[in-house]
């Protein structure tokens, strides 16, 4: 059996309601991680996720020599070796198919005294790092990408200095490479972005006791930093818990409750755009404040109608547009979506993905330079290509509960990059999805 046979078959007549969790938030898993790894004394981290990306951050670590001790599934204690006290990699880095792991990685390495070579796995080959590489030079670092894309190389023993820095495209990767750059530079490191993206860099550097200046526009860091060791508990990733959100809505029978789910509004924006579309999701907070804020989402079938979604919540549902697609392709009407062209170059073409399989499943769609817009309707069964990108997968494996036969999506292997155990929590959460090959 090859290692990319790996399929989906869906099937209609799901019947989504009840009670579900998602695994921990692979973002906030990746930070941590690597802020606990400078850090002084042991971080204790609690809902790790243990998903392909996030375990390649921890073999990365392990790699440059950082003690970590799996305590429990999800428990971590990582033994931070300090601002300076990370060892030289006896070989390449491997990241697998993690876009954040390699560009945070870099930022991380950028001001450590030995070199580095980053590569990852055929998709994350072809993925663009000058956006990390270019502004780390301007800081006074050494690192070299292949016409733009990994291997990425950093050669040590530069030392650091801070500047300020303003993007010309939102970016979380950036922006935190930068971050942890900036804790090994002198003086200040300033980041400005275009418009919000993701925070939980900001969130956490308080916890490891770096103080940071934030302001509507951007963040600042003083270094060189001390981190301090902490406990991070990680709540459930929101876009994981996106894909049974909108299955709860389209092929809802009953309620459907998504338990301990981070909330962080820089994540969030797909809940405004599910309620425009009319769709009946009710947010309930824990009680105790956290660093990154989590809460149950219900979810209630819904009938949905197509929208122009606004252009100022693309940049923070970006990940969760695949599976708005998928809610799209059922709303009754259009639904028009631009300002995504940061999909060309995820995991894979996202635009490119869903528009090919939504029209083998006899979806209408016209496909945009920078998005898609995609006309609700019926959908046939039929066989799909996920181009190896779980975002990709997960958006038909819920799109399957509509169709009118069976779906084949083929190729799923890296859903576990970011959602292990997905198959099971779709059939718990009453989706009829086996797993072949
Ligand atoms: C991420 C940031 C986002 C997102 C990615 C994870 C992160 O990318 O798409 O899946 O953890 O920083 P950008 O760097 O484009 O914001």
């Amino acid at each position: 059996m090859s290692a990319t046979s790996l399929q989906f078959v869906t099937c209609p007549g799901a019947r989504v309601g009840g009670e579900i969790g998602v695994p921990g938030d692979k973002s906030i898993s990746h930070r941590a991680a690597l802020l606990a790894a400078i850090a002084e004394g042991a971080t204790e981290i609690r809902g790790y996720l243990e998903s392909g990306d996030c375990l390649a951050t921890l073999a990365a670590l392990a790699a440059l020599g950082v003690r970590i001790e799996r305590r429990a599934a999800g428990s971590l204690r990582i033994e931070g070796a300090g601002l300076r006290g990370l060892a030289a990699p006896r070989e390449a880095l491997d990241l697998g198919n993690s876009g954040t792991a390699m560009r945070l990685l870099t930022g991380l390495l950028a001001g450590q005294a030995f070199d580095a070579v980053l590569v990852g796995d055929e998709s994350l080959m072809r993925r663009p790092m000058e956006r990390v590489a270019a502004p780390l030079r301007r800081m006074g670092a050494d690192v070299r990408t292949n016409e733009g894309r990994p291997p990425v190389s950093v050669r040590g023993k530069r030392s650091l200095t801070g500047c300020a820095h303003v993007l010309a495209v939102p970016s979380a990767q950036v922006k935190s490479a930068i971050l942890l750059a900036g804790l090994q530079a002198a003086g200040r490191t300033s980041v400005r972005e275009p418009a919000v993206s993701r925070d939980h860099t900001e969130r956490l550097l308080p916890a490891f006791g770096v103080p940071i200046a934030r302001d509507e526009g951007g963040v600042a860091v003083d270094g060189p930093a001390r981190l301090a060791a902490t406990q991070v508990v990680v709540p459930g990733d929101f876009s994981s818990a996106a894909y049974f959100i909108v299955a709860g809505l389209i092929a809802g029978e009953s309620p459907l409750l998504i338990r301990g789910v981070g909330i962080n509004p820089t994540r969030t924006a797909l809940l405004d755009i599910l309620r425009q579309m009319g769709g009946d999701i009710r947010v309930h907070p824990a009680a105790s404040p956290a660093v990154e804020p989590s809460a149950d989402i219900e979810v209630r079938p819904s009938a949905l109608r197509g929208i122009e979604v606004p252009e100022d919540r693309v940049p923070i549902a970006m990940d969760e547009l695949p599976v708005l697609f998928a809610a799209a392709a059922v709303a009754e009407g259009e639904t028009r979506i631009t300002g995504a062209g940061e999909l060309r170059v995820k995991e894979s073409d996202r635009l490119a993905a869903m528009a090919g399989g939504l029209e083998s499943l006899g979806v209408a769609v016209e496909r945009l330079s920078d998005g898609l817009c995609v006309r609700g309707g019926p959908v046939r069964g039929g066989a799909v290509q996920s181009a190896g990108d779980h975002r990709v997968a997960m958006s038909f494996a819920v799109l399957g509960a509509r169709a009118d036969g069976p779906i084949a999506i083929r190729d799923v292997q890296n859903v576990a990059t970011s959602f292990p155990g997905f198959a099971q929590t779709a059939r718990a959460a009453g989706l009829r999805l086996a797993e072949e090959g």
